[in-house]
Order: structure tokens, then C-alpha cells, then sequence
């Protein structure tokens, strides 16, 4: 197992070393091949994010000097994922081509990134500095996780079904509490980013929302629930599904979650297959899946409003990356609604939209959220993989309605 660094930084320069010491950490065990590999075209090589992750501090920190040349220009456009305003860039779903420049050069590049960048923090206390340094933090730990379900991906693909991690504790997890639903606050209520520490600009302006009577599930729904509405029958009712979720469907041939075999007893984890746990939560579904689900089960999937109210004054906590699990668990205890944080990202029933008075971040760096704001659905409060310091209350994750690659699931809502 790696050593995951757990202290809290107190400066920036420090937080730097420890967010960038911690990708390397994710990768130790995955060989070069591992590396390499590109599953799919929503999914990225391991190598591709250590250096997407390295330009991004090239072009957006080290690049705001004139005088500052680049560590090989053809690197700007290999490296570049979507920002067209600061240049062309090579095609997405052909990234697991780039076996040039090799690992070690990428592992170099990061090395020269390190103390480029770290140079640029010694005595250094422009806070606009800091602003971007953070930015580029918070992008990273976006790409630890992505690391890992890409990598979950790839290794899935593989007939041998590989292992990333084998210390994942026994499929044996407690019983979950009982699901009961928790009444919500009702009325105006604030939103969005409240001003202290770090957010991402979809996440602001703080704003008033109305909420309606309803209430939300004190936990995550089960793979042990969710084996119940594939066992009735679920995959093959066309009424319990949205039109785009059942040509999906048909198309695609789903007949349970990404990661379940056949038997529907057992799943492949990132400890290689093992047997399906009915306490844990269910994970890695699609919008499509969790609204069938809902309302297959009577009820709904909760707003992000709905939601962010219930986690605002919660810390943030549970069954995070730093736990090195990397699968979710069942929750077995406490009162109220638990498993806000961590295990799986809960869709919500909110497209991905602007806050009312939103204004993206100045420059290229305006292109990071607003643009996909089309077409994407909200999920909240992190997974089995996100680093805890990097979700909140107000984190907005989005993706497509049919990805089921991420660790998401979801918890029911109500109307009363
Ligand atoms: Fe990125």
C-alpha cells in the first residue's frame, strides 16, 4: 500500500509538493503499458493525465512570465486538453497513441514543472500567484480521480481482469441503516460558493433558491436494492425510462451496472473481481440508471439545491481517496442523512446549468466549466476517490446523462 500523506499543508508551496507527490503515489504499481492505454475516448492514458496535469502549470503559471519558453512546444499541443483560446490540440480519443515522448520524458516533465513552478513560489506572496497555483491544485486532484477510473476502465477491457490495488478490505461490509426519508428545509434558502477557501466559478454567485417540501434518503441506495429492480425486470421496461435512457439501453445492450458480471454476484473493483456486497452502495450508473431506478422505486432523484442544504455545516468526511478503499461502503450508522461525502458522486435530478448571475473566469481560463454547460447533469458530494480536500458543500460535479464510468450512484428524494 502507498503512503498517502494526510498533514495539512500550510502554505502553498507546500501544497503544491504534497498534491503532486500524491499523483505520483496513484500511479506506483501501474507499469508503463498501464500507462498507456487509452479504453475508450471519454477515457484518458495514465500518462496523458501526469502530463496534462504538468502543462497545465506550464501554460497557465509559468506562461504568464513573456520571457518564459516552453520545455518543448509540440508538447502545448499534445498536452492541451479542450482550451481553444491558448491553442490547437491533439485529438482526444486518440491520446493512447502518444507513446512518444516516452513515460520517462513525461516523468521528467514533471520534475521540471515541479521546481519551475516551485521556484516561482519561494518568497513569493502574490496572491493572484496563489489563485492559479490553487487552480491548478484543485485541476490535479480532478485528474487523481480521473486516473483512477480511467485506469478501472482500462483494466476492466483487459480479459485478465487485473488488480490496481489487492488490499481492498473483504466484501463483507455492515449492514446499512435502514432507508428511511429525512425531511428538508423548505423555502428560500442560499446556494453556491459562500466565499472562504476555494471554488471552482461554476460554483458561484451564492444565491437564493426555492425549495419545496420534500425529503431525502438518510442514505445511498444498495447494490442489494438496486439488484432487486434489475431482478423485476427493470432493464426491460420501457416505462420506467427516459427516451434517450432506453435507446440507450437498446443500443448498448445494459442489462446491469457497468462492473457487475453477468451472475449478477459478483463485480469488478479496483482490487480485480470479487463478489457483489448487496450493503454497499450501488455505483458506477448512469443518469439514465439512477432515474429509472427512482422511479421504478416511487420516488425521485433529489435536486442539487435539495442537496447542497442538506450538506451545508456537514464536514466533509466518510469513505474518501484518503481512505485508499477505492470502492464504496455501506453505511451502518448515524442519525440523520448520511453518506453525503465520499463512496459514490449522487446524480442529481439538476441539468448543469449557470447560477443566476454567473461569470466565468477571466481569459482562457474561462473555457475550465462555463462552455459545457449544455447537455451534463450535476452530481455531488465526491466518491471512494476524490481527494477530501477537494469536494464542499457547493462542489458541482457534471457529465453526460450516459456516462457510468465514475464512481456514481445515487440516494432517492421525494416530494411531501
Ligand atoms: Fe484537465
Amino acid at each position: 500500500m502507498t503512503t498517502w500523506q494526510s498533514s495539512t499543508p500550510v502554505t502553498v508551496a507546500q501544497r503544491f509538493q504534497q498534491v503532486r507527490q500524491q499523483t505520483l503515489a496513484l500511479c506506483a504499481g501501474l507499469s508503463a503499458e498501464d500507462l498507456l492505454v487509452q479504453s475508450m475516448p471519454d477515457a484518458s492514458p495514465g500518462k496523458w493525465h501526469l502530463a496534462h496535469t504538468s502543462w497545465f502549470f506550464e501554460q497557465f503559471v509559468l506562461g504568464r512570465d513573456p520571457a518564459y519558453r516552453p520545455r518543448d512546444p509540440a508538447w502545448l499541443y499534445l498536452f492541451n486538453s479542450y482550451y481553444q483560446s491558448v491553442g490547437p490540440m491533439h485529438a482526444r480519443p486518440q491520446r493512447g497513441l502518444l507513446s512518444r515522448p516516452s513515460l520517462d520524458e513525461v516523468w521528467a516533465y514533471r520534475q521540471y514543472i515541479d521546481e519551475a513552478v516551485g521556484e516561482l513560489l519561494i518568497g513569493d506572496d502574490d496572491p493572484e500567484l496563489a489563485a492559479l497555483v490553487e487552480l491548478g491544485l484543485q485541476h490535479e486532484q480532478q485528474h487523481q480521480e480521473l486516473l483512477l477510473t480511467d485506469i478501472k476502465h482500462a483494466f476492466w477491457c483487459n480479459p485478465l481482469q487485473p488488480a490496481y490495488r489487492g488490499a481492498i478490505a473483504a466484501s463483507t461490509g455492515p449492514t446499512p441503516v435502514p432507508l428511511r426519508f429525512v425531511d428538508g428545509r423548505e423555502g428560500i434558502i442560499e446556494i453556491g460558493h459562500r466565499g472562504e477557501g476555494f471554488a471552482f466559478d461554476n460554483e458561484t454567485p451564492r444565491h437564493r433558491t426555492l425549495l419545496q417540501p420534500h425529503a431525502l434518503a438518510n442514505r445511498l441506495v444498495t447494490n442489494a436494492e438496486y439488484l432487486a429492480f434489475v431482478h423485476e425486470g427493470g432493464y426491460r421496461e420501457p416505462g420506467l425510462w427516459l427516451s434517450d435512457g432506453w435507446a440507450t439501453v437498446q443500443g448498448e445492450g445494459w442489462q446491469h451496472p457497468i462492473y457487475w458480471q453477468a451472475d449478477l454476484a459478483s463485480e469488478f473493483t479496483l482490487a480485480g473481481v470479487r463478489a457483489l456486497d448487496p450493503h454497499e452502495p450501488v455505483c458506477h450508473i448512469s443518469y439514465f440508471e439512477a432515474e429509472a431506478f427512482a422511479r421504478w422505486a416511487g420516488a425521485r432523484l433529489p435536486t442539487e439545491a435539495e442537496w447542497e442544504s442538506a450538506a451545508q455545516g456537514v464536514k466533509a468526511g466518510g469513505n474518501l481517496l484518503d481512505k485508499q478503499r477505492y470502492q464504496p461502503r455501506a453505511s451502518s450508522d448515524g442519525d440523520g442523512i448520511t453518506q453525503l461525502y465520499g463512496d459514490v458522486w449522487e446524480w442529481t435530478a439538476s441539468p448543469y446549468v449557470s447560477y443566476p448571475g454567473f461569470r466565468p473566469l477571466p481569459g482562457s481560463l474561462g473555457e475550465y466549466n462555463g462552455k459545457f454547460m449544455c447537455g451534463q447533469w450535476v452530481l455531488r458530494g465526491g466518491s471512494c476517490v476524490t481527494p477530501r480536500d477537494h469536494i464542499r458543500a457547493s462542489y458541482r460535479n457534471f457529465f453526460p446523462p450516459h456516462a457510468r464510468w465514475q464512481f456514481a450512484g445515487l440516494r432517492l428524494g421525494q416530494d411531501r
